[in-house]
């Protein structure tokens, strides 16, 4: 079978799926013809892609402060390519403050 409906070619018909160069070039097509790879708008904020890591508790922050291993961690989402990434249970009170080390926001 040389394709599906939809016009695109199923991994088993793609010619040369096996070559060490298939993986880049398969990335290229998504990356020119999918809209998750084009410029978003928050505001004022331009987004390179729509690619954005949801907050997740990361566990990493200690006495509700920011760690060296948070800032590794985002900054690593950020090598991977994510364009925004966002900071699951950040508290904007002590008392709001469902774990122990939770992140609490304060001057
Ligand atoms: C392990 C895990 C931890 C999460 N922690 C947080 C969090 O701390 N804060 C938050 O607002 N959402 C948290 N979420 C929810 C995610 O941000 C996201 O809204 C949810 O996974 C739904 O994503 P989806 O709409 O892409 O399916 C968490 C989700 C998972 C799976």
């Amino acid at each position: 079978m040389r394709g599906n409906r939809a016009g695109q070619d199923t991994a088993a018909s793609i010619v040369g799926a096996g070559h060490p160069r298939y993986h880049v070039a398969r990335r290229d097509t998504l990356e020119t013809q999918s809209p998750v790879f084009t410029p978003a708008r928050i505001g004022t904020l331009v987004l390179r892609h729509r690619l954005i890591r949801a907050g997740c508790y990361e566990g990493l922050a200690r006495d509700g402060n920011v760690t060296e291993e948070l800032l590794e961690h985002h900054f690593q989402l950020a090598r991977g390519g994510i364009t925004m990434t966002t900071l699951g249970y950040c508290a904007v009170s002590a008392d709001g403050r469902g774990f122990a080390h939770e992140l609490w926001m304060r001057d």
